[in-house]
């Protein structure tokens, strides 16, 4: 009988990704702490009708992707295929729109997606989101955009931003418009997909991924010309903060993101270095969802990561990197490792082997863990009080007092 394997585009989590996975999230949670987020979270399984009425039915995302069901007591349901949703039902299940007041929160966790699995698109990935509710400036915008620029930057990873703006109820219907007028006259010329999207959801003709499409549009009516003019100043403050605070930012007026709740203010970070999955991250405003979802009108603006993806781009710092390997050439050496080992742990990581071996031996262990530090004691060194050390990316050797290791 075959062994059983994961469900194609799910993975596990093991040994140098778990390790980036964690130091990832650590790191990310505490500079949205530092931006005033709070973590969250909310159930992995919700009702079906919370995505339809949300993402909308029309996008990609409802249609084809979702992992659905009914569940042994004939409830709808599926796995959230993103975390802005569920988020939203909580703000509103909780009474937070009655409340009024600002809201910040940031969650981790698993999102699934039935796509054709290929490098950087899984169908159970993990994304790192933040949302904010109450806040209506578009300050806040900023914020939010500088936010992830921070912990792109420290996590050492290059990035482009692309920007937009989606308008709002006024000014997107008439735009909407219009544009199916334009799409209309060559029709015929336009792909199969865009032919439906022209009927059910005609912007997302703008981000067709068909070459013959995309140069077909090159003359399509932008949105960001036809912005109402609170739009259009709420834009153009949105970019003079992040030029004042030297953000590099493109505008890319068929930037219209797949999931349907958008308005004004959407932005996505994206890579070229990890293929054709190029977004790392996306995000922007949906001042109509909590509405939308039953609560009582509040803005809200969020984001959220692509994990693996970012995984991919991520190159340790060296600093967090550090391992350190304890060894002993004898048994008696055993008990004075417990003790540094326990000190030097309050800052770094550090493995303790305890078999006593040779030196040898004991290196060749070290390499198998990525230590970057070996520490040895041995009889000569037992009895000086003192411990053999070698920097294993310098090659430093030295044997030192252990008060001063
Ligand atoms: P999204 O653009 O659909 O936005 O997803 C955000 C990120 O999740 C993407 O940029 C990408 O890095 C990652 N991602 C999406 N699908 C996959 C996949 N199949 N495999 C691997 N990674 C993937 C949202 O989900 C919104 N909820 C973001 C948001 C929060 N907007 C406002 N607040």
């Amino acid at each position: 009988m075959a062994n059983i394997q994961s469900l194609r585009g799910m993975n596990d989590i093991l040994g140098k990704d778990s390790e980036l996975f964690t130091y990832f999230v650590d790191n990310a949670s505490r500079i949205a702490r530092n931006y005033g987020f709070s973590y969250m979270e909310t159930p992995i399984l919700e009702e079906t009708a919370l995505f339809k009425r949300s993402v909308g039915e029309s996008s990609d995302i409802v249609n084809k992707e979702m992992y659905q069901f009914t569940d042994k007591g004939e409830n709808d349901v599926c796995l959230r295929p993103e975390g802005t949703a569920g988020v939203v039902r909580s703000f509103v299940q909780n009474k937070f729109d009655r409340a009024g007041g600002t809201y910040r929160w940031y969650y981790y966790g698993p999102m699934f997606r039935y796509e054709r699995p290929q490098k950087g698109r899984l169908r159970e990935f993990h994304q790192f989101g933040a949302e904010v509710f109450g806040v209506s400036s578009v300050y806040e915008d900023a914020n939010i955009i500088m936010m992830l620029k921070d912990i792109l930057e420290f996590f050492k990873i290059g990035f482009k931003l692309q920007l937009n703006s989606l308008g709002c109820p006024t000014c997107m219907p008439v735009y909407r418009e219009n544009l199916v007028k334009h799409l209309t006259s060559f029709k015929d010329e336009l792909c199969e997909d865009c032919n439906r999207r022209i009927e059910t959801n005609p912007i997302r003709v703008l981000d067709c991924k068909n070459e013959n499409c995309q140069k077909l549009l090159y003359n399509a009516p932008k949105i960001t010309n036809n912005l109402c003019e609170k739009c259009d100043t709420d834009f153009e403050k949105l970019k003079e903060i992040l030029d004042f605070n030297g953000v590099e930012y493109e505008i890319d007026t068929n930037l219209v993101r797949g999931l349907d709740y958008y308005s004004q203010t959407a932005f996505e970070f994206v890579s070229d270095e990890i293929g054709a999955q190029s977004a790392i991250a996306g995000g922007g405003r949906y001042d109509k969802l909590v509405e939308f979802l039953g609560g009582r009108a509040t803005p809200g603006i969020g984001f959220a990561i692509g994990i693996e993806r970012l995984l991919e781009l991520i190159k340790m710092n060296d600093d967090d990197n550090e391992i350190i390997y304890l060894g002993a050439l004898s048994d008696e050496a055993l008990n004075s490792l417990t003790k540094i080992a326990s000190k030097k742990r309050e800052t770094t990581k550090t493995i303790i082997e305890y078999t006593p071996r040779g030196f040898g031996k004991h290196f060749k262990l070290a390499e198998k863990q990525n230590a970057t530090m070996v520490a040895l004691i041995g009889e000569n060194e037992l009895n000086d009080g003192t411990i053999y050390t070698k920097n294993l990316n310098t090659q430093e050797e030295r044997t030192i007092k252990i008060e001063e290791f």
